[in-house]
Order: C-alpha cells, then structure tokens, then sequence
C-alpha cells in the first residue's frame, strides 16, 4: 500500500468508507415510446449503506442505476441473477481484483447472488458496468444491461469543474424498434450471421435510453460525461455550429490540460468528458451534437446486410440541447486539471520488442493471433499472453493486415462468396485490456489505407489514461500500461460486442 493510498484513506475518515448496494438483472417493461412499453433487461438497484447519491435511478430509462463512489472507499454489490440466463457484471475501466472483476468463467446462474466486492483505486473519472458473458455480452448489453460507474476524488474536487444539475452523464446507443415498439437485435439466418461478424447497427441513437433527447440547460457552462455504450457503432462527434469540442477528460479520467478538436471520435464503450458552455445562447436556442459521416473500406458489405439501419460511418443525430432558463455566474474553465505522469519507453520492459496482438478470423469467428475465447481453455495462458506483476510493458494492436501473415481464413466463409474476405478483414476494432488505464504513444497507418484514416484522425483523444483504443483498418497502435496489484487471468478484446461474442477475446494472466 502505497502512502499516497494512506493518504486518501485518512482522508475519507467521517465519510461513509463503504458503499453497499443490491442490485439484481431483471426482465422489465419501460415507455421508451408513445405506446406499447418496451420489453428490456435492466439492472435495478437500492442503496443499503452509504450516502444517499451514492445510487441514482434513472427514471424512464432501460439504464441500470448511476454507481457514485469516491477513491479510497470500498464498493460492495450484492447481485443476483433474476434472468432467464447466466450473466456476470464487469466493472468497465476499474483496478479491481481478477475475482470481482466480472470475468465470463465467474457467471451467476439465474436465481443466484454474488457479491462483487472491492476497493476504489481508480482515479476519479466516468467508468460503467456491463454484462460480460461468454458469447452474450452483444444481446444482454443490448436488451439494456449497463449502468454509469462515476468515481470522484481530492484532484478532481479542485479542478473546480461544474457539478450537481451541470456535471451530466450522456450515454449514447444505437437501437432499432418493431413497429410494436420492441427491440430488434440481429435477426436469424444468413443476415444474422453476418451480423454477428460484423457488429449490430441500429436505426436510431438513443442518449440515456431515450430517442430523439433533448437536453434542457442553463445558459451557463456545462460538465458533458459522454459514453459510448452501443454494440459496434463509432461515432464522429460534432457541434452543429461548428464550434470546436472542448474536451477535459477520457476513459481513465481528467486530461492534464483542456484540448480541443473540431470533432472527436467516440468508439464503444470510450468515454469523452466535454465542456461546454451555453452562456452566450438566448434562451429558447438550440445546439446540436452530431455524428458525421466517415469513411471505411468494409462500408460496401454493411450495406449487404440488407436492413435499414445506417452503415457505420453514416452520419447520424445525437441529441439537441436547448437554452431553458438563464444561467448562474460565468465560470471559467481551469488551465491545469489533473497530474498525469507519462509512462516512459525506458521503463517498459519489452519497449525494443513489443507484445503485438492482430486480429484475424477463421470458421466464423474473429480472433486474435490466430486465437479465438475458449471457456474450456482457462488454464492454458499462452508466454505470448503471460505477463508479470510489477512491470511496464508496451503492446501493439496491429489492424494492418497488409503487414500480419496468417490470417488464417476458414473454409465456412466461402459461402460469403464474392464479398472478398480481405475487405472483412479491414474493420475497425475498438480494443480494451481489463483492470487497468494504459496511455496511447504512437500511431500508424498504412499508406494505402491513409485515405478512410484521414476522415477520422483529427478526432482522436490519446492524452490522458484510455482503456479502449479505436485501430482503425490499416492502422497500428502502441500502448503502454503497468500491471499493479492484482493477480489473475484478466481479459483483453475487441470492445465490438459482437466480434467479442464471435471470439475476438482473450485471457492475459498477470503472475508474481
Ligand atoms: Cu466493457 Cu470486457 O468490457
Ligand atoms: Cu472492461
Ligand atoms: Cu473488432
């Protein structure tokens, strides 16, 4: 334990130390839309210890309850499974223990409970919880099984940002209804298998469960915590009147210092915190946050699934913010937000030779490094994903396949026939490492793939702490992380949730 961790726990003496909350996954009906309730899977939640906005409901919405702690307390989560099917709940972004960190061989079996247990550590910042079963994180995050992990802390208290009704989680997921109001996820057959190689896309973009959000805000600035929690959809987000994206914070937290881009690019499960400040807007004014459209090389097989749903890359309406009341005193956005110590090549163990991971796809199913998720298969960790407590590492996702070797295609594609299975390969993958924040410290791109990147690099936000990289087609990312604490076999893989599901995972294990 280190004395800055001391620190905090002294400073959290009179506090409440603990948060306990039950929570359980279960069928339910929500009026998403005039008519006919939606059928969804939600997480429902009460406080049983703690302060009470430690736990906030969200009204009308599929979303499970907001989970806000402060570094240095202990979040203790007594869970039970009231669905039909097994499931397990990851904690997305957090240092916590192999144990409780939601792996898919820990499953509850409905009618069970568990309790998730486990110390803040992470630095304050927007995280979430999902489910996380083998083959069914796709379907059971899409029928509504995610909530908002929000940890605050002493760094962040004193960058003096907008808080209470101006700090405001805003999560984005695409979703297609029937005309009886229910969801569609990916239909049967051929165009569902296809589906399931490529990623569901819906028709519409929800923001915090509901369609066609309108934010009312005071003329004044704004704290917008932004999550991508949609299956496969990217988005290219801009301001409708052009004016630049201020962004203060990431995955792992508050950047060092406020940048800003004409637009920013938010894959899923990513999360962007923007400031935004209304005060020089009438009331009754509006400003709209879009997705522009992007360009991809698989673009043209998207268009082979045969639904109405927009390609990814499409561009697409977020939400609408309108001007309802005049706003309090101008507030002025903090030059230093937070302390970020930059992880050096010199203290990353295999810098010369990096750990390099590349997707690849045999008999239906993705993988990586020739390697698909096998549940049977726990023990057998590979050198190649072993890793040691204590150390800096650096690794390279590598999605140029122009560049890999063994790709390794199966013959149950050929009855894809046409589609060229080249053009499968150059997809965009968002990849997450669990337990940890690792930094961003190099980008490339392939030049013949340089014409789709450069519709999208000018929107990418690698300062600050990221536990999910977007590697664009032809494109290799270096990252460096360090492996604390925790023992265990931890998971790596493509964030993409139907590529997960389709094998795109893997164990890595972190051993003394
Ligand atoms: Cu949010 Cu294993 O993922
Ligand atoms: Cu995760
Ligand atoms: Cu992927």
């Amino acid at each position: 334990m280190d004395s800055k961790y001391l620190f905090d726990l002294y400073d959290f003496v009179g506090r409440e130390a603990v948060v306990e909350i039950a929570l359980k996954a279960t069928g339910a009906e929500v009026p998403l839309k005039k008519g006919r309730p939606t059928r969804v899977w939600q997480y429902q939640g009460t406080l049983l210890k703690g302060d009470p906005s430690s736990l906030q409901v969200n009204e009308g919405s599929y979303l499970g309850p907001t989970i806000r702690v402060r570094r240095g307390q202990k979040l203790r989560v007594r869970f039970t499974n009231d669905l039909p099917e097994t499931t397990v709940v990851h904690w997305h972004g957090m240092h916590v223990p192999a144990a409780m960190d939601g792996h898919p061989r820990d499953t509850i079996a409905p009618g069970k409970t568990f309790v998730y247990e486990f110390d803040i550590k992470n630095r304050a910042g927007t995280y979430w919880y999902h489910a996380h079963p083998a083959d069914r994180t796709g379907p059971q995050v899409y029928f509504g099984l995610a909530g908002l992990l929000i940890v605050s802390d002493d760094e962040e208290e004193k960058a003096g940002l907008p808080g209470g009704a101006f700090d405001i989680p805003l999560v984005l997921q695409d979703r297609t209804f029937d005309s009886d109001n229910q969801l569609i996820y990916l239909p049967g057959g051929m165009m569902g298998m296809m589906g399931m190689m490529m990623g569901f896309l819906g028709e519409t973009v929800l923001v915090n469960g509901h369609p066609k959000f309108e934010l009312p805000v005071s003329a004044t600035a704004y704290r917008l915590r932004l999550l991508n929690a949609s299956n496969s959809r990217i988005y290219k987000l801009v301001w409708s009147d052009g004016t630049p994206l201020t962004v203060i914070g990431t995955d792992g937290g508050l950047l060092e210092k406020p940048v800003q881009r004409k637009y920013v690019m938010l894959a899923p499960s990513e999360r962007v915190e923007l400031w935004v400040d209304f005060s020089a807007m009438a009331t009754g004014a509006t400003k709209r946050l879009q997705s522009l459209a992007f360009s991809l090389p698989a673009v043209g097989m998207m268009q082979m699934r045969g639904n109405a749903s927009p390609a990814n890359g499409a561009a697409m309406s977020v939400l609408t913010a309108r001007v309802t009341a005049p706003g309090p005193a101008k507030r002025t956005l903090t030059a230093q937000l937070s302390r970020i110590k930059p992880l050096l090549a010199s203290d990353s163990i295999n810098e010369a030779a990096p750990r390099t991971f590349r997707p690849t796809m045999a008999r239906m199913s993705w993988q990586l490094n020739n390697r698909t998720f096998d549940m049977n298969d726990m023990t057998a960790v590979s050198e190649e994903e072993t890793v040691r407590l204590n150390t800096q590492e650096t690794w390279v996702f590598d999605n140029d396949s122009t560049a890999g070797g063994g790709m390794g295609m199966g013959s149950g594609m050929g009855m894809m026939g046409g589609m060229g299975m080249m053009g499968m390969m150059k997809m965009p993958h968002p990849m997450h490492i669990h337990g940890l924040q690792f930094q961003v410290v190099e980008r490339q791109i392939s030049p013949a793939l340089r014409g789709y990147w450069n519709t999208v690099s000018q929107g990418y936000v690698d300062e600050g702490w990221k536990d999910t990289v977007l590697v664009m087609p032809g494109e290799r990312v270096k990252l460096r992380m360090r492996f604390e604490d925790y023992t265990g076999l931890f998971l790596y893989h493509c964030h993409n949730l139907e590529h997960e599901d389709a094998g795109m995972m893997r164990n890595y294990l972190v051993r003394l």
